[in-house]
This record gives C-alpha cells, structure tokens and sequence, in this order.
C-alpha cells in the first residue's frame, strides 16, 4: 500500500477520514467505496455528521476494511452486506455477491406470480423453490415482496445454507414462510412436494470450466458458484430435465442463464415439450431469463 493507514491515537473527524481513504483504494469507484466504507464503520448515513471524531476501536476496523480492500477482496465481502432489491443481505466469501441481472430474475418471476394469483382464484399459497439459494436473494426477496408465498430454499453448500439462514433470520414475519434445506438440487426439497410448484428458480452455476473470468471473481468468489463443468450448460441441462416432476400443472420453470446460451436452452426446453417458453431481457437487452411452463 502506497499510504500509511490510520493512527488509532491521532484524533481524526469522519470527513478527512472519507477524503483520505478514496485515496487509499484503487479503482474507479473509489470515493464510492470509500463513503459506503465509513458509512459502514462509523454507522453514519449523512456527511453532515462527518464533522465527528472516529473512535480508535473505529479507526482500527476502518484500516482493516482498507486493507482487505487493497488486497483485492470484493467490496462486498469487505462491506460483509450488500444491497438486493429490498434487502440488505449479508455475504461472506461462501457465497456468490448476488448480481443486478438476479435483480431482475426476481422481478420476472413477481410477474408470473402475481399472473398466476389472478388465474388461480385461489386462497392457498403459491408454492416457490428457489435452488442454488446461495445467500437466499431470490427466494427471500420473493416471499418479501409476493403475496401470500411459500418458499423453499436449498444449496449443495453448507456455506451457503448458513449464510441463507442468517439472512433468512432478519426477515422478520415474512420468514416463517421460508424453509430453507441442504442438497444437491431436487434432493433437498420433501418428496410430498413433488408436482405441487408454481414456480421453480434457479440462478444455477453456468460458466464453462475453460472461461476465464475477471481475478476478483475467480480468486474470491466460490467456484462451485460458477462454474458448471466443461460446457456451462450442465446445471441448466439438469434442472430442465428433472424439474417437470416437481412442477404443478401450470406451474414455470425460471432460470438465468448467459445469453449465448440461450437459443441452446429454449431448443432443449421446447424438446422436452415444455409450453409458452420464453426469454427476459436484462437492463442491457440481452437474453438473460428463461420461462418455460411444464409440459402436459
Ligand atoms: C450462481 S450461484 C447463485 C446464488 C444465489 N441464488 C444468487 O442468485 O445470488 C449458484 C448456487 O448454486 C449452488 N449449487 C451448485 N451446485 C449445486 C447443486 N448440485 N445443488 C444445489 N445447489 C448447487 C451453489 O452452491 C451456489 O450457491
């Protein structure tokens, strides 16, 4: 690191604080960074209150944020929260940082569940599997803002499903709606729900072992995360595959997938007989969701 960091015995306010650890950090978006970082620190939200001294136990964790930071670790990790939709979700190096595009997974698959409210006429529960959960961004942020969800959670990672909890925990009352199980895909889900899902969504692993992908990923992100094997496709091969089981009549299947998998994908789908398959755009307009009803 070019500069030193912070004496815990020098009194030091908020705002120099900011100005000197955008120094500090690399990149772009360095004095971002560094406000969410004294945000973080100081439990501060408006620079008017910057003018306040930072405590040496602060200034001390501040440094070890700059640190990690300097060193390459994500922000998020660093942060150990990141924002998702409504929530302020928690993660930590056993989870993958959940992504803009999973935003708009998410609010795809609210669309469906609300079209599907208004065409069931129906008081029961729509029932939700959200597999690969990682940290729970899909299926806690869908029982957060749908009407009347349950939602099962699952991931083959132990990591994951500790971290799922923990934020499952800060849901409040909405959480008693969420069962959250380890195992591999369809194998941690109760066989009494076999043909009883409304929706099944996965942001499954669909990265090629052989793509290479930027270091702050590959050197910290988990890879069992990203990457499904020699073509990509083998998580989402098996989740159109084994999903049409699970599914309810009417009930979808919604993935994310990389667009230049996507005309692979609705080929395999319509194959399988799948129904009204679809794909969703992302912010950038490329294909990044696919729709599919099960088949009859
Ligand atoms: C791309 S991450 C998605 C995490 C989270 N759903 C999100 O969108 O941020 C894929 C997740 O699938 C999980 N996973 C990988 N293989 C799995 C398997 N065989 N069964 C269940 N989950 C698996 C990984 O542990 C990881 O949490």
């Amino acid at each position: 690191m070019d500069r030193e960091l912070f004496c815990q015995d020098t009194p030091v306010s908020w705002g120099e604080l900011l100005f000197e650890t955008g120094q500090m950090l690399k990149g772009d978006n360095a004095e971002l960074e560094a406000k969410w970082m004294i945000e973080e620190v100081s439990g501060l939200k408006h620079s008017d209150d910057y003018k306040e001294q930072a405590k040496p136990i602060q200034l001390k964790r501040l440094n070890r944020l700059i640190e990690r930071r300097v060193a390459g670790e994500p922000l998020q990790y660093v942060l150990g929260r990141w924002q998702f939709r409504d929530l302020d979700l928690f993660v930590d190096e056993r989870v993958l940082i959940p992504r803009p595009e999973t935003e708009m997974l998410v609010g795809y698959a609210l669309e469906e569940c609300k079209s599907k409210k208004n065409d069931l006429d129906e008081t029961r529960p729509l029932n939700v599997a959200d597999l690969g959960c990682g940290s729970g961004a899909i299926g806690l942020s869908i029982v957060r803002e749908a009407q009347n969800v349950s939602v099962w959670c699952t991931d083959i990672s132990e990591g994951a499903i500790s971290v799922a909890r923990a934020n499952l925990a800060g849901l409040g009352m909405a959480g008693q709606r969420v069962s959250i199980s380890q195992g591999s895909w369809f194998e941690a889900l109760p066989e009494e729900m076999i043909g009883k899902f409304d929706i099944i969504i996965s942001n499954p692993p669909y990265i090629a072992d052989s793509e290479e992908l930027p270091l702050e990923v590959s050197e910290w992100e988990p890879s069992s995360s990203l990457r499904s094997g020699p073509l990509g496709t083998e998580d989402l091969n098996f989740l159109l595959n084994n999903s049409i089981e699970w599914l309810s009549a009417e009930g979808q299947l919604i993935l994310e997938l990389a667009p230049m998998q996507a005309d692979e994908m609705v080929e395999e789908a319509k194959n399988l007989n799948f129904r009204e398959v679809q794909l969703r755009h992302d912010l950038a307009g490329r294909e990044r969701v696919l729709i599919a009803r099960k088949p009859l």
